[in-house]
């Protein structure tokens, strides 16, 4: 079985063809390398993949959809597409939103596109967001709930992308998934994301933003569980309702918790104390997420099983060791 996967150096797109690799099919990785965050970690991912000989890499912006569609004529054997690659971030939608534009819109667009050409193509699954649930007061967050309010650019974005995807399996049949993924963390993380901010600001004594006075709730999801939901879904196509072959499935932890209690787990982890900047709310941000993730189990057994205390073990553990934290505190020692 050949899976594309895009936006492969990124961190989930990382961890879910690894995860592929290991399980035997070959992947065709795809990513811009764009220089959102620290390349070198994009990098590194990239050259674990690499040791792998089912793996290959193309370095394509999706945005040029002519060098996208000239890409998926010559890889007419896709079965699946996880179409990963993205401008991530609700915050810095503020600063760059053309960005969300070239990658989120041009860029599904040219999935969309690719796939309706492909004839071997079973299914495509792609990342949406629990942004998509914006403003939404009801919770949990289900996935038949109205989506009409996103509050931040990149909500909206990705909200199109399912509006889009519906389109296109209505009009040439193309069986496609989107998961609205909860805040995922972990090994190989990224470094606009909270783990990562705190992780950083708590090793190197500096002070650390707390939007909303840390009253917010997250579904904090680890990785390896989100690995287990899109390999789970790859298999489960979507049956054909109203002449569309198109699912949308909630991909999150199914346990929300305050954004102190996770500070706090990880300064445990750390066996150090944060210096909390308490700030408010930020424009586009959320202050509550809760997944119901009954339709995910019930159709593949999406089932998360990692707690933060476990979770951020693990992550903390890879933080130390890849950016040479302990290290730096012999040679402070010595
Ligand atoms: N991490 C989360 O908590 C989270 C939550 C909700 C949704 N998502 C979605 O999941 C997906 C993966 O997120 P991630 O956390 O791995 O982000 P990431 O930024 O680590 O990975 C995205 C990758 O896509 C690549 N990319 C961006 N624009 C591209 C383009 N135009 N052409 C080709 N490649 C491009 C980037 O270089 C990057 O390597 C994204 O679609 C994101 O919106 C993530």
């Amino acid at each position: 079985m050949t899976t594309l996967v895009t936006g492969v150096a990124g961190f989930i797109g990382f961890s879910v063809a690894k995860a592929l690799l290991e399980r035997g099919n070959s992947v065709i990785g795809l990513d811009s390398l764009n220089e959102y965050y620290d390349i070198t970690l994009k990098m590194s991912r990239l050259e674990q993949l690499k040791a792998y000989e089912s793996f290959s890499f193309h370095k394509i912006d999706l945005a040029e959809r002519n060098t996208v569609a000239s890409f998926f004529r010559s890889h007419q054997t896709i079965e699946t597409i996880i179409h990963l690659a993205a401008q991530a971030g609700v915050r810095y939608s503020l600063e760059n939103p053309f960005a969300y534009a070239d990658s989120n819109l041009l860029g599904h667009l040219s999935i969309l596109e690719g796939a309706r050409h492909l004839t071997s193509l079973k299914h495509l699954v792609y990342a949406s967001s629990s942004s998509v649930y914006g403003g939404n007061e009801t919770l949990p967050f289900k996935i038949d709930d109205p989506v009409e309010k996103p509050l931040s650019l990149y909500a909206a974005t990705k909200r199109s992308c399912e509006l889009m995807s519906y389109s296109y399996s209505h009009l040439y049949q193309i069986p496609v998934t989107g998961l609205r993924f909860f805040t995922v963390y972990g090994p190989w993380g990224r470094p606009d994301m909270s783990a990562f901010i705190f992780a950083k600001a708590i090793l190197d004594g500096t002070e650390m933003p707390v939007f909303n006075q840390g009253r917010m709730r997250r579904n904090f999801t680890y990785i390896d569980d989100v690995v287990q939901g899109v390999l789970g879904v790859i298999d489960t196509i979507p049956k054909s309702q109203e002449g569309a072959l198109f699912s949308l499935y909630n991909i999150g932890n199914d346990q929300s918790e305050g954004l102190l209690r996770f500070i706090e787990v990880l300064e445990n982890c750390l066996k150090t104390r944060a210096r909390l900047n308490l700030l408010p709310m930020q424009p586009g941000d959320v202050k509550e997420t809760v997944a119901d993730i009954s339709r995910s189990t019930e159709d593949f057994g999406f089932m998360p099983k990692t707690n933060i205390e476990e979770g951020l073990e693990n992550f903390v553990s890879w933080f130390v060791d890849y950016y040479g934290y302990e290290a730096k505190a012999r040679r402070q020692g010595e």
